[in-house]
């Protein structure tokens, strides 16, 4: 199956009420255990990818093809969308160039009018080649791969008019954060959400920062309109305690235990185990 948009399947998660996960991936083994995990729950999944994370993987071109091509070598049957995630204005029209499905344009750190500006003209060039877009408003707080946000409240009525542009989807600031959260972290303001939930209807909206978000919360903001859920810190925090456990234990010495195959691929189980229980818990599980 090729790759598709985001959009169709948060218009589904929107309306069945639960959330699709955005994995993040950094290379070969993640992308492998993700897409292995959406296969055999039968969910749809959307992979993310950061601009330091496509450098990494020498440019969006090679991403854009290692997950085609793997889409198709290991019959992946499930929707997968590839989308860019915090992207700048560059980076969107570089993924446009290189073939992924959905961008999303963070112009969240610039004045509201510059944000609107820039998402429409990037909401007409992704939608003119047939990818998604997704569009923040309130920076995300914390810091994912030198993206930095102040973590505050979205305004509703911003919401409103940056959703009017056309995105496929948005994410809104309420008191999330990339990355750990600290000890005297308040929480999630669900009054913002319900309050952009009412001012935006259909639009399905995106909760970054998913990982350590407890349960319940994550319950109730799909309960609010929340339809896509991102996680990036939690797969990488789940294979450093999977290899570091393989390393510490000394298998790594035991016979070919240096094998890369072998040393890498406790971590790339423990990450399957973290996809598996987001999708479960997010309910896209058999939603394929
Ligand atoms: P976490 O790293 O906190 O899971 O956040 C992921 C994210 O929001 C990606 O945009």
């Amino acid at each position: 199956m090729p790759l598709v948009t985001a959009t169709e399947m948060l218009k589904k998660a929107k309306e069945g009420h639960y959330a699709v996960g955005q994995f993040n991936i950094n290379n070969l083994e993640w992308t492998k255990s993700i897409l292995q995990t959406a296969q055999e729950l039968n969910s749809p999944v959307i992979l993310g990818v950061s601009e330091g994370a496509g450098k990494y993987m020498t440019g969006f071109k090679t991403v854009a093809d290692m997950v085609k091509a793997m889409i198709d070598e290991m019959g992946i049957t499930v929707p997968v969308a590839l989308h860019l995630d915090h992207g700048t204005y560059e980076g969107c029209y570089k993924c446009i160039k290189a073939g992924f499905s959905s961008i999303m344009f963070d112009g969240s750190h610039y004045p509201i009018e510059e944000n609107i500006a820039k998402t429409t003209e990037l909401v007409h060039a992704a939608h003119a080649l047939g990818l998604s877009i997704e569009a923040e408003v309130g920076s995300i707080g914390g810091e994912e791969d030198g993206v930095v946000g102040a973590g505050e409240c979205a305004d509703p009525d911003e919401c409103k008019m940056i959703a009017d542009l056309g995105v496929d989807m948005l994410a809104a600031g309420i008191g999330n954060i990339h990355g750990k959260y600290p000890e005297n972290w308040a929480g999630l303001s669900f009054d913002t959400l319900d309050a952009i939930q009412q001012k935006t209807g259909a639009m399905p909206l995106v909760l970054h920062g998913g990982t350590g978000i407890p349960e319940d919360m994550i319950k109730k903001a799909i309960d609010l309109g929340v339809s896509k859920i991102n996680v990036n810190t939690e797969c990488q925090l789940s294979f450093q305690e999977a290899t570091r456990k393989y390393i510490e234990a000394g298998k790594d010495l035991e016979g070919k235990g240096f094998d890369p195959r072998k040393l890498l691929a406790p971590g790339a189980e423990a990450i399957k185990a973290t996809v598996k229980e987001k999708m479960e818990l997010f309910g896209s599980v058999n939603k394929a």
